[in-house]
């Protein structure tokens, strides 16, 4: 059901690869809320082709950019604010690489090139993002910008191994990027740290399917489900969010806040 939440508002989705993505299901919500819409990713990610099937079904241009590369990132806007003819009112940041983790490197073995390169793609391209749409002008007054973060930046998870610390960093920016911006032009700036889900990016992590499991049972309303992460980001777009900031918001079904739950204490009596 569509409430027309975003009626007139434009944006720019990072991060849509395949119909599994959790960017591709925002992008969807998005327009059926009433926005319109630009879609970027990096560019190995479009010469994969898929992204023109949801840019033909959302009639959004698509713009590449990696986001480690700041010309790419003015380019995106220059085209972005000819496009709309002005700033957006929304960005999704929904982008996440470890090379040691698709490598399998253990977290005390890591590899510290594809450290920093992983840090560049999942954490600093926040800042990158952010600045230059500040240097342009890029973003309308009470703008909102979110990230895609998981509870690994505050609790340890083993296997999610360097993409802990590139989420801890990526939160970090969003609040204190959340000050400046907020100040400036009440551009508001949120994560949003969502349960495990089962996409690219999400099954890379060794052991997934028994943290996704371990997780299903550990919240009292299950995991959150990418096309539900979908809808609660339409609303932090939307102007019914307007004074919320500088915030890291679980939408994980409870996870965070469970100590355990009968139903993982009946496979531990096993
Ligand atoms: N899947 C999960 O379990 C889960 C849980 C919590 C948070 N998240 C976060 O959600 C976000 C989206 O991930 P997803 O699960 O939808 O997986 P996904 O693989 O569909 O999306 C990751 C995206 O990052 C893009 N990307 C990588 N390098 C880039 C670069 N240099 N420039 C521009 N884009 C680049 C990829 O092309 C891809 O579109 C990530 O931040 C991820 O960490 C995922």
């Amino acid at each position: 059901m569509a409430y027309n939440l975003l009626k007139g508002k434009k944006g720019i989705i990072f991060g849509a690869l395949n119909e599994q993505s959790i960017a591709w299901k925002v992008a969807q919500r998005a327009v059926e809320e009433g926005a319109e819409i630009i879609l970027s990713n990096a560019p190995i990610a479009l010469r994969m082709g898929e992204l023109n099937k949801l840019a033909e079904q959302c009639n959004a241009p698509v713009i590449g950019a990696d986001v480690t590369n700041t010309d790419d990132i003015v380019n995106l806007f220059t085209k972005s604010q000819e496009h709309f003819g002005g700033g957006v009112d929304f960005i999704l940041h929904s982008i996440g690489m470890s090379v040691n983790v698709r490598k399998g490197i253990s977290y005390p073995e890591n590899n510290y090139d594809f450290t920093h390169k992983g840090l560049d793609i999942s954490s600093l391209s926040l800042h990158r993002v952010l600045q230059t749409a500040m240097k342009m002008d890029a973003i309308n007054e009470w703008g909102s910008v979110l990230a895609l973060t998981y509870i690994a930046a505050q609790r340890v998870f083993p296997d999610y191994n360097d993409m802990a610390d590139n989420k801890a960093y990526l939160e970090s920016i969003a609040r204190n990027f959340g000050y400046y911006y907020g100040t400036k032009k009440h551009v508001r700036i949120n994560t949003v740290s969502q349960s495990p889900t089962r996409t690219t990016a999400g099954s890379g992590v060794k052991g997934f399917d028994g943290f996704i499991n371990y997780a299903e049972k550990m919240s009292p309303l299950g995991n959150a489900s990418a096309d539900q992460c979908a809808d609660y980001c339409v609303t932090l777009f939307s102007d019914l969010t307007k004074m919320v900031t500088m915030q890291n918001l679980f939408h994980d079904g409870g996870f965070s806040f469970t100590g355990v739950t009968q139903a993982v204490i009946e496979q531990m009596e096993k």
